[in-house]
């Protein structure tokens, strides 16, 4: 595996290997990204090749401090994407995909205004630029993201139908620990009573699912059902929004027998906010 941190050297790679899978991150890498790029593995064989950027991306924060604390851990991060199978990872300087005077941006103004994008203005935009330059600079055929972050995938597929970018965009399913609390950084900043509960968090949207797969389809009822289970928990949880929104429009969903819909949650458990999604049927 080898490590690239020019974009003249990424760009400047054979195109020959084909296909070219890429597996977008920021770092701080941990078994569901392993998942991610396994995945990607699988997708490239042994022909093609996997490529994993791994660049904490300084225009979708909105707050600096929260760049500033982001985990970096690139000695960690390269025995990850060894051991998941990648072939080169793409660590660039902020100053090198970032020209000082840039003057171009890439603005989403649909799907990014609710869910997570609703308290967070900006950040929609700055993850469309940071893929867009990747999917630029490394040519890929193929780009892996992970359905738990569901609204960043639908958006992404907007970006390359909006943008024509030929790249094909896989979503890979979330990956979870055996509670079934999806795999996140965050988990480990979880109090001990909290992290007992917090599985609750997928327990109660596939509830959800089983009452609509039993025919239960008003949205309301199916939405209740998730926030009066979480709420019953002894430990204290914030919903930050609970929806059931169309699976590419991200727009609200009555009933859902109309669209093909996606049930979505972010909820803090003490100050962790955590966020999940499951499909409807
Ligand atoms: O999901 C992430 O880790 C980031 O938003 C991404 C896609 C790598 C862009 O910086």
């Amino acid at each position: 595996m080898k490590l690239i941190q020019s974009i003249e050297e990424m760009q400047n790679l054979p195109s020959l290997n084909t296909p070219r899978v890429l597996v977008p991150t920021m770092g701080a890498l941990h078994k569901g990204h392993s998942e991610l790029i396994k995945k990607a593995r699988e997708i490239a064989s042994d022909k093609g090749i996997v490529i994993v950027s791994v660049f904490a991306n300084p225009t979708q924060f909105d707050r600096q401090q929260d760049f500033d604390s982001y985990p970096k851990s690139l000695e960690k991060d390269l025995t990850v994407c060894e051991t998941a199978g990648a072939d080169f990872v793409f660590h660039p300087a902020a100053n090198e995909m970032y020209h000082e005077e840039r003057s171009i941006s890439v603005n989403e103004s649909a799907l990014s205004r609710s869910l997570c994008g609703a308290t967070r203005p900006g950040h929609f935009d700055g993850v469309c630029i940071v893929c867009t330059k990747f999917f630029n600079i490394t040519k890929a055929s193929h780009a892996v993201f992970g359905q738990k972050d569901f609204q960043q995938l639908a958006i992404i597929r907007r970006l390359v139908r909006d943008l024509n970018i030929a790249i094909k965009i896989i979503g890979a399913e979330t990956v979870r620990e055996p509670s079934g609390l999806a795999m996140s950084s965050r988990n480990l900043n979880l109090t001990s009573k909290n992290k007992e509960y917090a599985p609750s968090l997928f327990l109660s949207l596939n509830m959800a699912k089983q009452e609509n797969a039993y025919g239960v389809n008003d949205s309301q009822t199916l939405k209740a059902l998730v926030s009066n289970h979480l709420h019953s928990l002894p430990v204290e949880v914030k919903i930050d929004y609970l929806e059931i929104v169309d699976v590419e429009t991200l727009a609200p969903v009555k009933n859902t027998q109309d669209n093909p819909s996606v049930i979505a949650i972010a909820a803090f458990f003490g100050d962790v906010r955590l966020i999940d999604n499951l499909p409807l049927s």
